[in-house]
């Protein structure tokens, strides 16, 4: 029998984390819906078309290194208002929700165009602040060269254009929970969630 949690929400606020703990909790399969993106991003700049780019797209194309950096970040968004990218990544997604044993997905169109049946949907935020801080934490440790203010600026253009866009803007379901992390450390966090989806699962 299918059951699909689906986990939307802006950049950094905590979606992966949660998604991989309900995942677990429940033994669920997961997919990071953000990884597609980055994959057709990360082949973007690399010079392919984004709709060749997304209709090619390969499991292994998610094993990339170099998805993780705020360059592929930044070209997922981009490639992301296109209709036709959406449409080519949209038939793998609903298949991986509806598999059997159920699943978890997090993104920004789950649970309002890919999945609008799921049983559960979580809408997953905080300030851009907190976001920003917690991404700019997760970047320096991997490495990477960043400022507070540049992540701080790149969060807030990433909303702006996840929000505005006209396919598939980002933005809680009707029906969706709510889950403001920006008081809440992670283990609150995943215990709000856990809670939810137990409430939902029996
Ligand atoms: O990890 P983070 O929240 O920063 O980003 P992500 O979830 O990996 O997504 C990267 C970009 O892909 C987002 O800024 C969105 O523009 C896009 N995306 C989308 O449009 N729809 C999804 N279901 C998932 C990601």
């Amino acid at each position: 029998m299918s059951f699909t949690v689906a986990i939307d929400g802006p950049a950094a606020a905590g979606k992966g984390t949660i998604s991989r703990a309900v995942a677990n909790r429940f033994d669920l399969a997961h997919l990071d819906t953000g990884l597609l993106y980055r994959a057709v991003g990360a082949k973007v700049l690399e010079g392919m078309q984004p709709r060749e780019a997304a209709e090619a797209l390969q499991a292994a194309d998610l094993e990339a290194g170099n998805l993780r950096t705020s360059a592929v970040a930044e070209a997922a968004s981009r490639v992301a208002v296109l209709p036709e990218v959406r449409a080519a990544l949209t038939d793998f997604q609903r298949a991986f929700a509806r598999r059997a044993g159920g699943a978890v997905l997090d993104g920004r169109d789950i649970g309002t165009v890919i999945c609008p049946e799921a049983e559960v949907k979580l809408f997953v935020t905080a300030s851009p602040e907190v976001r920003a801080e917690r991404r700019f934490l997760e970047l320096t440790a991997a490495g990477q060269e960043v400022t507070r203010a540049g992540v701080l600026a790149d969060v807030k253009a990433r909303d702006e254009r996840d929000s505005s866009r006209s396919a598939a803007p980002l933005r809680p379901a009707e029906d969706a929970v709510v889950l403001d992390t920006s008081e809440l450390d992670i283990e609150a966090a995943v215990a709000a969630a856990v809670a939810t989806v137990a409430a939902r699962r029996g």
